[in-house]
């Protein structure tokens, strides 16, 4: 058994369900999720009810982040139709701008050429433009990417077809860049038989050789980030007659991550790139001081059905066996989580463009 100091995480997309999907999660069970998985820093999503498109909702989900949040945070802004531009001083409180181009939970969608347009042509930052894109919409946004000279981050990439846009994209120089989820890469089609409602998410889990081009673009550098899409939602509601799409994933990230490094799949050096100094880069954080986690190498334990902090209580990789363990999470030299339990107090989080 080996013990193994690693910077602390960063997820740059989490649903925390701030204002409205409070029953789901809230900042309290959520960022307690995030610092018994190693995160300390999130980025949450504003396809809540209503969704963050503007100053009076964004400050509602401000006020109750900075009143319960366990670690550091920032509030994605959302594009509609009717918002752009946004004003400038709330672009800068935001940790980017979420365009949802296809479909996935809540109302919040961009469907014309034109507001697209117009909010590439208006977003400044410093977060960068995250795209909820998938298939065509993939170099189409690219596309803009390049007309607008605007950093574009593609959210979730599933398909074998999209990394090949992206890789092209990169190699010529635009400003892109890509995360991938855990349920990505671990799961795959053929799971869907097993795991029902609990295994449907967006974008939805793909082929076996989609699965293998993603996990040969994470170790050539193609993925820069990997990033959660935990989205929280209830057993009950993922048992009943219409299911939400989403699957919880901040707890189980870092065990299967190291999972991988125990393997050979992945090296301990990219799961940091992956998980920290990226993340960090790409979306103009700074790392919190006196931060680290500690992890112990060789254990074998296997992933449970309950007693997670997320409010849902569930994870799609129950029953997966993993040889390493978070045992502390350190933030601001304080800490925060140690051997299951979360010490972090609510309202003791940071919101990450005040620091
Ligand atoms: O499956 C998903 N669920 N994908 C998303 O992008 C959003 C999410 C949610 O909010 O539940
Ligand atoms: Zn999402």
């Amino acid at each position: 058994m080996t013990m193994l100091r690693l910077p602390t995480m960063v997820d740059v997309h989490v649903h925390m369900r701030v204002p409205g999907g409070e029953h789901k999660e809230d900042f309290d069970s959520g960022t307690a999720a995030a610092l018994a998985g190693g995160v300390t820093q999130l980025l949450a999503m504003p396809n809540t009810s209503p969704p963050i498109v503007d100053a009076a909702i964004f400050d509602v989900a401000a006020t109750q982040a900075a009143a319960q949040a366990r670690c550091d945070y920032g509030i994605y802004l959302g594009a509609t139709d009717e918002n752009a531009p946004l004003n400038p001083a709330l672009q800068r409180r935001a940790a980017g701008l979420k365009i949802y181009v296809n479909d996935t939970f809540g109302t919040l969608r961009v469907e014309s050429l034109a507001t697209m347009q117009n909010h590439f042509r208006a977003w400044r930052g410093p977060g960068p433009i995250v795209v909820h894109a998938e298939g065509l919409f993939v170099p189409a946004c690219i596309a803009l990417a390049a007309q607008y000279d605007q950093h574009v981050h593609f959210a979730h990439i599933s398909r074998g077809s999209e990394i090949v846009a992206i890789r092209s994209a990169k190699e010529r120089g635009l400003p892109v860049s890509c995360e991938v989820a855990p349920h990505h890469l671990w799961l795959d089609e053929r799971d869907l038989p097993r795991l029902g409602p609990y295994g449907d998410m967006r974008p939805r889990l793909a082929t076996e050789g989609d699965r293998k081009v993603l996990w040969e673009a994470v170790r050539s550098g193609v993925v820069d980030c990997i990033a959660t899409d935990h989205a929280p939602h209830l057993r009950e509601e993922k048992e009943s007659n219409s299911p939400p799409p989403g699957v919880p994933g901040l707890e189980t990230t870092l065990p299967l991550l190291l999972n991988a490094v125990q393997a050979t799949r992945l090296t301990i050096e990219q799961v940091v790139a992956l998980t920290a100094t990226n993340p960090r880069r790409l979306f103009h954080l700074t790392e919190p001081a006196e931060s680290y986690l500690e992890v112990e190498i060789g254990a074998l334990w296997t992933l449970p059905e309950r007693g997670w902090q997320t409010r849902p209580d569930w994870s799609p990789f129950a029953g997966e066996r993993v040889a390493a363990r978070l045992r502390r999470t350190v933030l601001r030299g304080q800490i925060a989580y140690e051997d299951g339990v979360v010490h972090a107090a609510p309202g003791s989080g940071r919101d990450v463009r005040e620091y």
